[in-house]
């Protein structure tokens, strides 16, 4: 899944390019003819104008405001009102069993297996018991999704007994959506099948890259053949949707290599493939730094990369998803999307958007209509709040101006379904805005008496974030002064 609240935070401030979101056959994801326009400009040049740090917006506001003036007592008054809603519930793993040298992802490297885990299943347990003991009411799982870090760096026990944990505080729905995030180069047969019994009907597995040079150079080699045998367990084992992260951008990559990688995945055939560009924030990732700036591809080469996606994908009959996802169009997502119930949050696109979402764990947020709740991001302080008896509530964001809302709401459409309607009196100087992406053939605009109807062109998909953020007034403050926004 796309790492969000697992989600590496720098992903967050990527500027690379997003790939084009076509749907099949020149049709937009619900199934419109895409709008189109003559770009004025190549979309190369489109994308080296337009290339500045823009949010990938899971969320909006984003994680960037969250301070520390939202605390415990804030997200315990939130639980304590009563609701017959089911949840979706988020549980953080944080252990990798080695550094992944582009990883943003927030985790903790340690060979101590078990013993670090068994500490770790108690303060979820504390946790779990903590938040239980503050709902008025049992209440349901519609989602449940482990992330992380790695969640099976877990052995099939310890991931039974936090199955358990989280059994024995929420009833689960009978369609619920389970799934989990696993890492390849460690999986086997035993371990898919138990998973499965477990009762997670989806997963995960990072590809990113199947060059064995561009593995090495990020350090995280997973041979072919071993790609190939997980992705024949879990079909044995009978997920219902199996997805596949790949990475563009990362170091020795080659339009040449990412093909090779394009073509496996289409042999491997999982119902959803997750496409992030590398988010290379050396200064803020200090692992990132093995990485020399010199063996990244070009943005020529990553627009090729991402062009070439979009065209294999899209001829192997997946759906352009949003941003960076694509999906076979039996899949929940591409129904979702196709039905317009595309919704966006710190896991990335998905159907159940509309649920609130618990997290747990450390850096893990939770996420309710006006309330950003961030666990303590280090594990001792997320240990000791525990310890003391208290939600491990580090920072958060409380969201309750009806504007803000409103452009939540704008930013979710653009995202999600690549059409907005707005009105022109109220969002006159945004509307400018929108006037000069138009110019460069980013958007269609039209009117409707007082209302505004904004379409994202098939150029103006790559660069979807850089057309939100005009409804983003954090970042229009950033850029004024320069011709973006
Ligand atoms: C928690 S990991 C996935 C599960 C498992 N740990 C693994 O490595 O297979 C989340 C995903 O975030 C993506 N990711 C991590 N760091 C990134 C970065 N700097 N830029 C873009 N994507 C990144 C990778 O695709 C990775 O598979
Ligand atoms: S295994 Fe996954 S979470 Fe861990 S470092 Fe590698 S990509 Fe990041």
């Amino acid at each position: 899944m796309p790492p969000a609240t697992s989600a590496p935070a720098t992903v967050a401030t990527t500027t690379a390019p997003s790939p084009p979101a076509t749907g099949a056959a020149g049709t937009d994801p619900v199934g419109r003819p895409a709008p189109s326009r003559p770009p004025q400009s190549s979309p190369l040049q489109l994308l080296l104008k337009y290339d500045k740090p823009v949010p990938r917006y899971t969320s909006y506001p984003t994680a960037a405001q969250f301070h520390s003036g939202v605390g415990p007592a804030d997200l315990a008054a939130q639980l304590a009102r009563p609701s017959e809603e089911p949840l979706s519930l988020y549980v953080h793993v944080p252990f990798c069993r080695h550094a992944c040298w582009y990883c943003g992802c927030t985790r903790i490297t340690t060979q101590l297996g078990s013993k670090v885990v068994a500490p770790y299943l108690k303060s979820l347990q504390l946790e779990l018991e903590l938040i239980a003991g503050l709902l008025p009411q049992r209440r349901r799982l519609a989602q449940l999704h482990w992330g992380g870090g790695t969640p099976n760096y877990l052995n099939a026990e310890e991931q039974s007994q936090l199955w358990n944990l989280v059994t024995r505080h929420f009833d689960l729905e009978p369609k619920l959506e389970a799934s989990i995030e696993v890492n390849p180069e460690f999986i086997d047969q035993a371990q898919a099948l138990h998973l499965r019994a477990l009762g997670f009907n989806r997963i995960s597995f990072g590809i990113q890259d199947a060059d064995p040079d561009v593995q090495r150079a990020v350090n995280r080699v997973v041979p072919v053949e071993q790609l190939r045998r997980v992705m024949g367990w879990l079909r044995e084992a009978r997920f219902e949707s199996v997805n596949v992260d790949l990475i563009c951008g990362l170091p020795r990559q080659t339009p040449e290599r990412f093909h090779t990688t394009l073509e496996l995945v289409r042999e491997l055939r999982p119902e959803r493939i997750s496409l992030f560009s590398f988010a290379y924030l050396p200064q803020q990732l200090p692992l990132q730094r093995k990485i020399a700036a010199a063996d990244l591809p070009s943005q020529r080469q990553r627009l090729a990369m991402l062009d070439d996606a979009s065209q294999l994908l899209g001829a192997a009959g997946y759906e352009a998803i949003g941003m960076d996802h694509y999906a076979l169009a039996s899949d929940s997502l591409a129904i979702a999307a196709r039905e317009g119930r595309l919704h966006r949050n710190f896991q990335g696109y998905t159907t159940g958007g509309e649920l609130d979402l618990l997290g747990l764990g450390p850096s893990a947020i939770s996420q309710f209509p006006h309330l950003f709740s961030q666990n303590q991001r280090q594990l001792n302080g997320y240990n000791a709040a525990l310890d003391a008896g208290q939600l491990p509530v580090e920072r958060g964001l409380a969201v309750l101006e009806q504007e803000v809302l409103e452009r939540r709401a704008l930013i979710r459409e653009v995202m999600c379904h690549f059409r907005v309607e707005l009105e022109l009196d109220r969002f006159a100087s945004e509307w400018s805005d929108l006037l000069a992406l138009a110019a460069d053939g980013l958007v269609t605009l039209s009117q409707n008496g007082d209302l505004g109807l904004v379409e994202v062109t098939t150029e103006g998909r790559w660069l979807i974030r850089t057309i939100a953020a005009v409804f983003d007034p954090s970042q229009r403050e950033r850029a004024r002064g320069s011709r973006l926004i």
